[in-house]
């Protein structure tokens, strides 16, 4: 059970690496372009964080073969590259092609237990379903976690993406789910409780009174 940021925002990162919680980072295009910065100016700043082992990282290219070339000088220059591919036919076939010179991947945008089952036969060493994506759509996202996990796919690790807020989570890995990636957000709120915070206003009270 492990828990990825999905953001390209360094900072919102930095500020949440400490707690030991976070092993790894997914970005996408668009977060990318949302952090305002060069690709690689970002994923040199997440790869060489403490804590950090595993950071996504998308490729853009229209063919396999660009697709494959990216993704080997990617991992060739970041220690903690996991190379993102889209669950397309080019996609997928660069995956085989990245997988048989033993980079790590991630295929991204699963939205069907058939789109997954290629990823895997591709080599996948995670697949990506669209939680939250899904949902917008009237589709159980969860659910399709649940149909994942009961495939058994050999080899690849289900890294629950899309996820908008906490009882998500604690779903997600209940239905199966390795990995959840989350907004720096989502993560936040997952310490908050009513009870723990009076709880503890009491029990800090009561120290405070203690002979
Ligand atoms: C996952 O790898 C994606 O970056 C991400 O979770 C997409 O989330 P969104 O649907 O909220 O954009």
């Amino acid at each position: 059970m492990r828990i990825f940021l999905d953001t390209a925002d360094v900072n919102e990162v930095r500020k949440r690496v400490d707690t030991g919680l976070i092993s790894g980072i997914t970005t996408n295009p668009t977060l990318i372009l949302r952090s305002g910065r060069k690709p690689r100016d970002v994923y040199r700043e997440l790869n060489d964080l403490d804590y950090i082992t595993d950071v996504s990282m998308e490729v853009t290219a229209s063919t396999a073969l660009q697709m494959y070339n990216m993704g080997i000088e990617l991992s060739d220059t970041f220690e903690h590259a996991t190379i993102k591919l889209p669950c397309t036919e080019e996609g997928l076939k660069a995956c085989n092609m990245l997988n048989n010179e033993k980079v790590r991947t991630n295929v991204t945008l699963i939205f069907s237990p058939a789109q997954a089952i290629l990823a895997s036969l591709a080599g996948a060493r995670y697949i990506s379903p669209f939680v939250g994506r899904l949902n917008d759509n009237s589709v159980d996202g969860l659910q399709l976690i649940k149909d994942l996990h009961e495939l058994y796919l050999p080899c690849c690790q289900i890294l629950a993406a899309s996820i908008r807020d906490v009882p998500s989570v604690s779903k997600a890995f209940a239905n199966g789910a390795d990995v959840c990636t989350l907004p720096p957000a989502v993560f936040d709120k997952m310490y908050e409780h009513v009870l723990t915070d009076t709880g503890l206003a009491q029990f800090n009270k009561d120290d405070a009174q203690t002979l």
